[in-house]
């Protein structure tokens, strides 16, 4: 294996200098280097991977065990072993058909069933025939956080123009402005809440839980009944008083991160009506299809897996950005920061040794254009280079606005363009030398205007962000991030390094309440001392 991590990185070597246009000689570089699903393309050509890159990199893909663990995935096997656990979110979004086998047992029809339940909730919501003590649900506010809130509230606002149920609110933080901010200006009477947590132990969501109890007990009789939960832990919902018919149950081999195809997608199945939350898991169907069938050098999510180790472990580029052209993916790129960062970002390999390569890089990003008058300047002429991931659809819903759309798109378009091409010295001279400067001012005023190029980029095109487009646009990154995992040797689905945070936090309570801060180090002891004058 670290023969084949040698070989891409002398590779790298050897191509780092060249500029990135010049991949283009080579006729059908556009074609060869675009991966197709359907409408939907992935074209990395503007990228410093090459034909003999792509076959290394496909090697490594190849030895790192990839297929097997796929099957294994698929299969129900225990790959998140130091959890002890299956990894089937594909489970969740299965054929109708489907067998999936967990220990023996086939799990998908218990999974229907709970679907079925969630479809005909929501319809009750949706058509009034479920009420809260003051008529029809016209509020729905889901209380959830990390897995259990980023994936459904990303799906939401994506998917606006698909809305015809209630309002739709999240509340994740555990600052009280969050929960106080939501809840002003809603009625109580018509208002459902959703608990929303995996373990139902989770402090944020249990802290705001209550408050929104308390605040729905002060103008109904029977707050409880307009409570609903979705959470692993049946016993745990019963304790805090919710109605098993209220409630929707899922099993611990669906991560937290991965689980809006279930249950947890019940707030955006109560927005846009259980048909087209069917239509968003039928779009993730297909892309597992694809990643189950697709040879690797046509597979979506193993190219894009690919591009990302060829950015992070090899050239060494240690953030990437996410940019989707499409205003309502504005939470796409806090959806991925947990997807991959909870996932990838780790420095211990499967078997408890250390990791010999980087772990994932740091996902960040904005929607164009809003990110080009922010932090473009740095993407373009920063000294550190930062890959940058474009999404962006043919068409917009706004068919009035289609003038809008065409200048969203040439604007992405001409971002991947600037980053590869650059502009050089010579060509910001003559520019400068055009406006009347001469000389020394020349030379000086010509520097600031260089664009350095040779920066990489992908881009998804997509034909509209429908329920469907979301589905494979969020399963692709789930596979990604696993095809990612694997190559790096490591566990993607647990998350111990969440865990010591929480308990500090939990040892602080008592101190920022009086007790004495003697045992914590001086920055924290000073720090305490402040907050709690
Ligand atoms: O603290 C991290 C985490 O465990 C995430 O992995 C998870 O998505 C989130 O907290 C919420 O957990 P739960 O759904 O159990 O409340």
């Amino acid at each position: 294996m670290a023969d084949k991590w040698q070989a891409l990185k002398e590779h790298q070597a050897r191509v780092t200098d060249r500029a990135l246009i010049s991949l283009f000689d080579q006729k059908d570089r556009a074609q060869a280097f675009t991966v197709a699903l359907g409408a939907m393309r992935l074209d990395y050509s503007k990228t410093n991977i090459d034909p003999a890159a792509k076959a290394l990199l496909l090697d490594l893909a190849e030895v790192s065990g990839v297929a097997a663990k796929r099957a294994a995935m698929f299969g129900g096997e225990k790959i998140n072993d130091t959890e002890g656990r299956a990894v089937l979110h594909t489970a969740l979004r299965a054929g109708i058909d489907s067998k999936v086998i967990v220990e023996g047992v086939d799990v998908m029809p218990e999974l229907r069933k709970t679907k079925a339940r969630m479809a005909i909730f929501a319809r009750e919501v949706r058509t009034g025939k479920f009420t809260g003590q003051g008529g029809k649900i016209t509020d729905v506010i889901n209380i959830g956080i990390g897995g259990s809130d980023l994936g459904p509230a990303m799906a939401t606002l994506a998917l606006a123009p698909y809305h015809d149920g209630p309002r739709v609110h999240y509340v994740s933080n555990v600052d009280g402005a969050h929960v106080a901010d939501v809840v002003k200006g809603l009625n109580p009477e018509t208002t459902l809440v959703i608990v929303a947590s995996k373990t139902f132990t989770t402090i944020e969501t249990m802290t705001n839980a209550e408050t929104a109890r308390k605040w729905m007990a002060a103008s109904v009789a029977n707050p409880a009944a307009q409570f609903a939960a979705v959470s692993t832990a049946a016993d745990k919902t019963a304790a805090f008083g919710i109605d098993p018919a209220r409630v929707f149950g899922f099993e611990d081999w669906v991560g937290g991160r991965y689980s809006m195809w279930g249950p947890i997608g019940l707030a955006l199945t109560l927005a846009v009506g259980p048909e087209a939350f069917e239509d968003f898991l039928a779009g993730g169907r297909e892309m597992d299809d694809h990643f189950l069938t697709a040879s690797f050098d046509q597979n979506m999510p193993v190219l894009l897996a690919l591009v990302g180790i060829w950015h992070n472990q090899i050239c060494g580029y240690t953030t990437r950005a996410v940019l989707p052209y499409d205003q309502r993916l504005s939470r796409l790129p806090a959806y991925l920061q947990q997807l991959e960062m909870e996932s990838n970002g780790k420095s211990v390999a499967m078997d408890g040794s250390a990791l010999p390569t980087h772990s994932g890089p740091v996902v960040w990003g904005e929607p164009g254009t809003n990110g080009q008058h922010a932090f473009y300047q740095l993407i373009h002429q920063g000294t550190r280079v930062v890959p940058c991931e474009f999404l962006v659809a043919k068409q917009g819903h706004e068919a009035d606005l289609a003038h809008q759309h065409l200048l969203l798109v040439s604007n992405c378009l001409a971002q991947s363009e600037a980053l590869m091409r650059g502009r050089s010295l010579a060509e910001a001279t003559a520019i400068m030398a055009q406006k009347g400067l001469t000389g020394a001012e020349l030379d000086r005023q010509a520097r600031h205007r260089v664009f350095p190029g040779n920066r990489p980029s992908t881009t998804l095109v997509y034909p509209k962000l429908t329920p469907f487009v979301l589905g494979q646009i969020i399963a692709l990154y789930e596979h990604r991030v696993f095809v990612e995992g694997v190559i790096l040797g490591l566990n993607s689905y647990d998350q111990w390094g969440v865990e010591l945070g929480k308990e500090l936090a939990l040892a602080l309570q008592p101190i920022l309440e009086g007790a004495s801060a003697e045992a914590k180090d001086g920055s924290t002891q000073a720090l305490v001392e402040y907050l709690r004058g």
